[in-house]
């Protein structure tokens, strides 16, 4: 019999509702909120406001998307964290209600563990590939940055981590210096196509293992900016597209490092990217390139899925449901695991 799983995602400061049917999606409505773009970030109070008006409207919309009746549903899946708590909150609460008023099971999903099975969702026509296990999964955020080692759907393991900022950090604070809108990543990767990736240089992290650091390229950056903006107020308007080009090539050739030494010591080559960086056109490009060198399977996520978005969510409940792994109604939002 077909399992139906309606998920919700509330993390951060996306409202989305999707619909996954026996691994497939049929649905995957994201809500955006558009009041956090003054502010260059994401102001907690402002977001789960944002999420307590949208999530019944977004959640009606999945629902009919899909065509399904809600008597189909055979479960609720929810991120359970990490995330803002106010946010999280709103998606929980919904979820138990929904769960409750149904009395269907209830399923907590880990929010970085749904970034990396969004590699697992089906196609409705059974087309595509799915990778094998083990899989190396670099996740890369505007939260996190971390190579995590996926066993089974539902084993993980974090192989390194970032000390300091994440990645999608990284591009945001930087691009705030340059005065871009938060959040800065799609436009530096936009900028940085029609410049030159050499043309400045900018400290890169000794960090050893496998984990990551991308404060001191910040703060490289901000001083080598300072100094340059003494000598001419104009110096970023006149080199933007270079310095997006350099600023990117520095993080992706961090972010692929890592990456190698990861495959490298663990003999995987079964290798993927997710969260809202992966969507980068530098670090794809450089992925594919050391792909083809290193003999590697990659699996690059569709851009709808680099982001936040329930579909992910869905695809960790489906496989959660098809062992039991239920929650009950105590369950409360956690902002760190
Ligand atoms: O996964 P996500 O939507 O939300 C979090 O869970 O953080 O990631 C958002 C982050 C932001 O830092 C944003 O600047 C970055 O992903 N981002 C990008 C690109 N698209 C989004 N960074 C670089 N290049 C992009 N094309
Ligand atoms: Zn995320």
């Amino acid at each position: 019999m077909a399992v139906t799983i309606l998920a919700i995602e509330s993390s951060c400061d996306d409202t989305s509702a999707a619909i996954v049917r026996d691994g497939v999606v049929l649905s995957n409505l994201i809500a955006g909120q558009d009041v956090h773009k003054s502010y260059g970030g994401v102001v907690p109070e402002l977001a789960s406001r944002a999420h307590q008006a949208n999530i019944v409207p977004v959640v009606a919309e999945a629902i009919k998307m899909a065509g399904v009746g809600k008597h189909e549903i055979d479960a609720v899946a929810f991120t359970r964290g990490p995330g803002l708590l106010g946010s999280l909150l709103v998606g929980t609460s919904f979820a138990k209600g929904f769960a409750l008023s149904r009395n269907i099971p209830l399923i907590e999903v880990n929010h970085l563990h749904a970034h990396v099975l969004v590699h697992f969702i089906k196609q409705i026509d059974g087309e595509g590939r799915i990778p094998a296990f083990p899989f190396l999964c670099l996740l890369v955020s505007g939260g996190h940055t971390k190579i995590i080692l996926l066993k089974n759907y539902l084993e993980m393991e974090t192989l390194g981590n970032t000390i300091d900022d994440a990645a999608g950090e990284a591009f945001d604070k930087c691009g705030k210096i340059m005065g871009l809108n938060y959040p800065a990543g799609p436009a530096i990767d936009k900028l940085a196509a029609t410049g030159n990736s050499k043309a400045f240089t900018f400290a890169k992290p000794m960090m050893k293992g496998l984990d990551f650091s991308f404060s001191g390229l910040k703060t490289s950056f901000l001083y080598f900016l300072k100094d340059k903006l003494k000598e001419d107020p104009g110096f970023i308007d006149k080199n933007l597209a270079d310095l997006c080009a350099s600023l990117q090539y520095t993080i992706v050739e961090i972010l692929v490092k890592k990456t190698v030494t990861a495959s490298r010591q663990t003999g995987i080559k079964s290798i993927g990217i997710a969260g809202g960086v992966s969507a980068n056109a530098g670090l794809r490009n450089a992925l594919v390139a050391e792909s083809a060198k290193k003999g590697w399977d990659l699996y690059l996520p569709k851009f709808s899925y680099t982001t936040d978005n329930a579909a992910m969510i869905g695809i960790v409940g489906y496989y959660k449901y098809l062992v039991g792994e239920f929650t009950d109604q105590s369950v409360v939002p956690v902002a760190r695991f």
